[in-house]
């Protein structure tokens, strides 16, 4: 039987994703578009909207996001596209009834708050059992800034194979991930903006958690180095960076790519819905407009790998940051529940 969803922040850049991708999911139906007081109380469709969609979702009033959407529709899981400081308190109190799958940073560091990517470190689901403990019947998953995902899904393979001593990274990220109304286009065309706000903490501290180990109910960070330093670019969708790494072992550049190329994870194995056959694609020189939608979105592409020293190389990393880095992350991640039986 479907899961019954409700997307909170349905209006937005990241929310009409949503709706769209679900929309299009065999396991979840839509029982619930939500937004702020703004467009609560709208049809769905006299909104601006960036996709098509079908009319029983076009006919759909919007509700005002608070707790109270429990008392008005049958939900198993919430999926958040809302602001950081809007979802802190709503995401827990939902949390308490129903599964939550976020894309807000709000909860992205709670000790007992899983920062997920399935193919990465599903075991960190285990921090669930925490939730259940302080009386939550439900649970509240995160996926990592968009930025942070594109780095890790390559960050993972050559960690287990060669260990991880220093990271540092340039990315060049796209508009979309600003949001609907993010970024001026008189600030952005014929310019690059390399200043994000918050971007390059958010890279430097959550990569350590997603690779962390997971014993005892806690996650114990990785330790490695990370420097990021983080650019705004007039590209629509598909955010790339360009990573340079220092191994703990050294690796020939073909052990190195080998690496990348048989990265598979439960994901996978299990085949899920949205599972990328390839969790990464490799390509002589990736580009957002040629390899963004590779695997559906999902797949992130590597190339241009050079070794420059012993231990040490560079490469590229590119990936869509509303399908990889944002929607298809945390439908991934509510597939994952569902498979493991969280939900
Ligand atoms: N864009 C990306 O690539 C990306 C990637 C990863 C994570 N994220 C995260 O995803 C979240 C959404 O980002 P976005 O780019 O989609 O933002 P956005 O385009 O600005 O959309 C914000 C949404 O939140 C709603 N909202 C605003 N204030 C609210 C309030 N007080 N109460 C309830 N709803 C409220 C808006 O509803 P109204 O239309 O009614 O105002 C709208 O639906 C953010 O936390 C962002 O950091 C974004």
């Amino acid at each position: 039987m479907k899961m019954k969803a409700a997307v909170l922040g349905a209006t937005g850049m990241v929310g009409q994703r949503f709706v769209k991708m679900l929309s299009e999911n065999d396991w979840f139906d839509i029982e619930c578009i939500a937004a702020s007081k703004r467009t609560a109380g709208t049809r769905y469709g006299d909104n601006d909207l960036g996709f098509e969609y079908p009319d029983d979702i076009l006919d759909m009033t919007i509700a005002e996001t608070s707790k109270n959407i429990l008392k008005e529709y049958d939900i198993d899981i919430a999926f958040s596209a809302l602001p950081a400081d809007v979802a802190g308190q709503v995401e827990a109190e939902l949390a308490e009834k129903i599964a939550v799958s976020t894309n807000s940073a709000a909860h992205r560091m709670d000790a007992d708050v899983p920062l997920l990517i399935p193919e990465v470190n599903p075991e960190h689901l285990g921090l669930i059992d925490l939730q259940r403990k302080k009386g939550w019947n439900g649970c509240l998953v995160t996926n990592p800034n968009c930025s942070t995902i594109m780095l890790v899904m390559t960050l993972k393979p050559l960690m287990d194979a060669f260990g991880i001593k220093d990271v540092k990274v340039a990315t060049m990220q796209a508009v979309s991930g600003a949001g609907f109304t993010g970024v001026s286009s008189m600030a952005i065309l014929d310019n690059v903006i390399p200043y994000i706000g918050k971007e390059e903490q958010k890279m430097e501290r959550e990569p350590k958690k997603l690779l962390g180990s997971f014993s005892n109910d806690a996650v114990s960070f990785a330790t490695f180095g990370m420097t990021a330093l983080c650019t705004r670019v007039p590209v629509i969708d598909g955010h790339t960076e360009s990573v340079f790494i220092e191994l703990e072992r050294d690796a020939t550049e073909e052990e190195f790519t080998e690496a990348l190329r048989s990265f598979r994870g439960i994901p996978q194995d299990r085949n899920l819905p949205s599972a990328p056959k390839r969790p990464i694609e490799l390509r002589d020189i990736p580009q957002p407009r040629m390899h963004r939608d590779l695997g559906n979105g999902m797949s992130v592409t590597a190339g241009r790998i050079v070794k420059v020293a012993p231990r040490t190389f560079k490469y590229v990393t590119m990936g869509h940051n509303t399908i990889r880095g944002a929607v298809g992350a945390s439908i991934l991640n509510a597939e994952l529940l569902k498979e493991l039986e969280y939900l």
